[in-house]
């Protein structure tokens, strides 16, 4: 019998969860049903509980479910406590819900083993005080960084994250607008939803030079406009967030199995999409 996953989301179908997750089963011979489902917020938490009550192995939650996946889970992990976000869900054996979350880890792996950019002993900026920052910092904190700066539309966002993760690490909040800086970042990630608007999120072209690590979380076909900015500024080392997915996926198909798949062909098939 084969095994049941599945993503949550609104929309869904765009979801490349089913085939990276079927790339990874292909590697151990394991045969999985892994199926992407629309929900509500109204109706989310019952379909989670309906999904379980149906043989689910385990399942991946994406937007705009992944606090309500995180109330609804009986126990969470530590990066799931620290991000209050939830996007992977395992049924444990006595059928209660243990909710993780794997965007960080999968983050901090595509940076640092993929790209092979180190983020220890480095200068880093955050654009953004969302939940996709909120997901991110505890991974990136673990890594060790020299500086941690966010960078924010409304600082008061920047600052109450600065305060909740302050028993860990000491963050720089400053402006996106007019950001302030001690070095020119090592790394600059983007984990504001500008893409969603077609936007650039900031302006500052002395946040970039040739070596600094432009990251978006976020993918289209195309560059986003963030890495398109990055890009006219000089910045070398651009890319998007199909890798931190590929790697979050291979998180939770570990956390699920317990087997840890390679991600490269998972990477370049995403690649090499062009829808
Ligand atoms: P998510 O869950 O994707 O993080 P969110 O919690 O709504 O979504 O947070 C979105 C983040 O992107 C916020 O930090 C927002 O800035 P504000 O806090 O000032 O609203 C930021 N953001 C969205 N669009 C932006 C843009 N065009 N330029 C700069 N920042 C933007």
């Amino acid at each position: 019998m084969s095994a049941k996953f599945a993503v949550f989301g609104n929309p869904i179908k765009q979801s490349k969860s089913p085939q990276i997750h079927q790339l990874f089963a292909a590697q151990f011979d394991l045969q999985i049903e892994y199926e992407r489902l629309l929900s509500t917020e109204d109706r989310f938490a019952s379909d989670l509980h309906d999904f379980f009550s149906r043989g689910g192995h385990g399942c991946n939650v994406t937007a705009p479910f992944k606090e309500q996946a995180f109330a609804a889970c009986n126990e969470q992990t530590v990066a799931a406590r620290r991000a209050r976000a939830v996007n992977t869900v395992l049924r444990r054996q006595d059928g209660t819900l243990l909710g993780h979350n794997s965007d960080g880890i999968g983050l901090v792996k595509d940076i640092v083993v993929n790209k092979r950019v180190p983020i220890r002993q480095r200068h880093l900026m955050i654009l953004g005080a969302g939940g996709a920052t909120r997901g991110i910092l505890e991974p990136i904190i673990a890594e060790q960084p020299t500086t941690l700066t966010i960078a924010n539309r409304t600082i008061a966002k920047a600052e109450q994250l600065a305060q909740e993760f302050s028993d860990l690490f000491r963050i720089q909040v400053t402006s996106i607008e007019q950001p302030h800086y001690r070095a020119v970042p090592d790394v600059l990630i983007n984990a504001t939803s500008s893409s969603l608007t077609s936007s650039v999120p900031v302006s500052d072209p002395g946040l970039i030079d040739a070596h600094t690590l432009c990251y978006d979380l976020s993918y289209k076909i195309e560059p986003t406009e963030f890495l398109q900015w990055a890009a006219s500024h000089g910045a070398t080392n651009c890319f998007d967030g199909k890798g931190m997915l590929v790697e979050q996926a291979a998180n939770s198909f570990k956390m699920w199995t317990g087997t840890e798949p390679s991600t490269a062909d998972a990477i370049g098939w995403l690649e090499h999409l062009n829808e």
